[in-house]
């Protein structure tokens, strides 16, 4: 039966997944499903700057190439995560910040598009840089990235991408704008003013929503309507990033939680695939075998595990991945 990307191709979007190059080398079951159901991938882990410079001036591409050759030789695109984010800067970067300045940023930036110019053709340029209950002015996170340069980290990592190879569509991506709540409603306060700003200087293409979604939060869907009108009305695409459902708040049993997430993942998607201007959705994995809500961090209650992503532990097809067939081929 038609994998995800076809119905999405119905339609004139991509649909695509996160992938880990051990998943790829280790797990047969993974790659075929990536066949059946993906005409996209981005690296979960493997592109980011903390682990391919890990010694400065030495890139360690191989395990980001188990996944980029893999994509090519199956004709996949390629999302390219994320040139700058705060939670995966190399260990020696602080340092080189303070001695060097904004350079270290912008040579990183030149260095991963100049290898792959050609093959990764839209980048996450920056990742999470709005926090906005960091209470900084025009609402940035409080990261080392801002404590080094100000908001002028953002600017000048797109303005080093646009300049390095104006042929590649520029992304900026960012979580936390799906919800009636106060952290949501202060992000999507926030990202406005940035987003126009660098559209305004022609630097940036797409707005990348991860949408980390959350069954039981409060959804109110003209907030989340009106906003991707706004990000739309600037002439920005938007691609859907890292869709995935945490289902932490709900009964454990399987049959009920396996619904309400399908049901949630539904009525959110219908939202933001209403908007002409999204190209694409990418989950962040296809099976619950592998997704990162599974981590010890979210301290799940014992023997709880995740049911978050379309494929069951066993590549089995869910609620979540009907729903996710019905929103990316409705008319
Ligand atoms: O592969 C190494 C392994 O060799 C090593 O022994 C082990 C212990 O250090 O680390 C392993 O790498 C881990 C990697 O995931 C692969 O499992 C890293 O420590 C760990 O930090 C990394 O976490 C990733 C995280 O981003 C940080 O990069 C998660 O897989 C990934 O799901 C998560 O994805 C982020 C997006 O990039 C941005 N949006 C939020 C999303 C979830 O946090």
């Amino acid at each position: 039966e038609d994998g995800l990307q076809t119905r999405a191709a119905s339609r004139g979007l991509t649909f695509g997944t996160a992938v880990h190059s051990r998943q790829l080398q280790e797990d047969p079951s993974f790659r075929s499903a990536i066949l059946q159901e993906c005409a996209s991938v981005v690296h979960e882990y493997e592109l980011k700057w903390g682990h391919i410079e890990r010694e400065r001036g030495r890139y360690d591409f191989s395990k980001t190439d188990i996944v980029t050759n893999f994509a090519i030789e199956h004709g996949l695109k390629i999302r390219g995560h994320t040139a700058v984010w705060h939670e995966a800067l190399p260990a020696w970067a602080p340092e080189a910040f303070r001695r060097e300045g904004i350079s270290v940023i912008e040579r990183h930036v030149r260095s991963v598009l100049k290898r792959y110019s050609g093959r990764i053709e839209e980048w996450d340029v920056v990742n999470e840089a709005i926090q906005n209950y960091d209470n900084l002015p025009n609402g940035f996170r409080n990261s080392l990235l801002f404590q080094e340069f100000g908001a002028t980290f953002v600017v000048a990592a797109f303005r080093a991408a646009r300049e390095f190879d104006p042929n590649v569509k520029l992304v900026y991506n960012d979580f936390g704008i799906e919800y009636d709540n106060f952290r949501d409603r202060a992000r999507r306060k926030a990202l406005l003013p940035l987003l126009r700003s660098l559209r305004e200087e022609g630097l940036i293409d797409g707005f990348g929503t991860q949408s980390h979604l959350t069954a039981g939060n409060p959804f109110n869907p003209k907030l989340l309507r009106d906003f991707l009108s706004e990000v739309a009305s600037m002439g920005l695409s938007i691609v859907v990033t890292e869709f995935d459902v945490n289902d932490t708040k709900l009964d454990p049993d399987i049959g009920t939680r396996d619904k309400a997430v399908a049901e949630h993942a539904k009525r959110v998607l219908d939202v933001i695939l209403d908007e002409k201007a999204v190209t694409g959705v990418l989950t962040w994995g296809l099976t619950d075998r592998y997704t990162w809500l599974n981590e010890p961090r979210f301290a799940r209650p014992a023997g709880v595990r995740a049911r978050s992503l379309p494929l069951d532990e066993n590549y089995k097809r869910k609620p979540l991945w009907e729903a996710l067939a019905s929103c990316l081929s409705a008319a």
